[in-house]
């Protein structure tokens, strides 16, 4: 297969066992858009991140019935396919690393370049307009108060976990959209209990 067939098909993947919710194919068109985006500054495999890119979330459905984690699926399985498609070794270490180490809540660090880019891109689409959407779409029983000490608590702390420079860019330009954003839902906020 070429390189554009692999990735096609790699794209029928992610639409076949992605879901609804936060982690839907939209996800994975906009991290896909922010990897490119980062890897046309600091360079790197475009190859590999667009696979990863890709393919980073397709375990989060089993982590859904499972309970396991899904980077560590996502990066089982997505070492399968990538074998059977006969992808180059090398590109699959990089792959396989990126994808097993998205995830920041389980302490784990990228090796690559191609991984820092992967783990900048999936959360810059937790910042900006689209993280605002996102974070209330997660639970939307839970009362806003409760959303609100979730920015606090994780979202507006995320430009310091960028690994790449471009990446630290981005989300500082994005987090200036949530803080705009959370300046006027406290005041609206506030003006309700008068
Ligand atoms: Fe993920
Ligand atoms: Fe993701």
């Amino acid at each position: 297969m070429t390189e554009e067939e692999i990735i096609s098909s790699a794209w029928w993947v992610a639409h076949a066992f992605l879901d609804s919710g936060n982690h839907d194919i939209g996800h994975i068109k906009r991290v896909f858009r922010n990897a490119t985006l980062i890897w046309e500054k600091e360079g790197g495999n475009l190859f590999a991140i667009k696979l990863s890119a890709i393919l980073h979330d397709i375990g989060r459905p089993i982590e859904n019935l499972t309970g396991w984690d899904h980077a560590e699926v996502s990066a089982n399985i997505t070492k399968r396919l990538l074998k059977s498609w006969n992808v180059s070794s090398n590109i699959i270490d990089i792959v396989y690393d990126a994808i097993y180490s998205h995830r920041f809540s389980k302490g784990r660090i990228p090796q690559t370049l191609e991984g820092k880019i992967l783990s900048d891109a999936d959360k810059l689409d937790a910042l900006g307009a689209i993280g605002i959407a996102r974070v209330f779409k997660h639970a939307p029983n839970r009362p806003i108060e409760e959303d609100i000490n979730h920015f606090y608590e994780k979202i507006i702390k995320l430009p310091n976990l960028m690994y790449t420079e471009t990446g630290y860019n981005l989300a500082i330009e994005r987090v200036g959209v949530v803080e705009y954003f959370l300046e006027h839902i406290e005041k609206e906020l506030d003006s309700e209990d008068r």
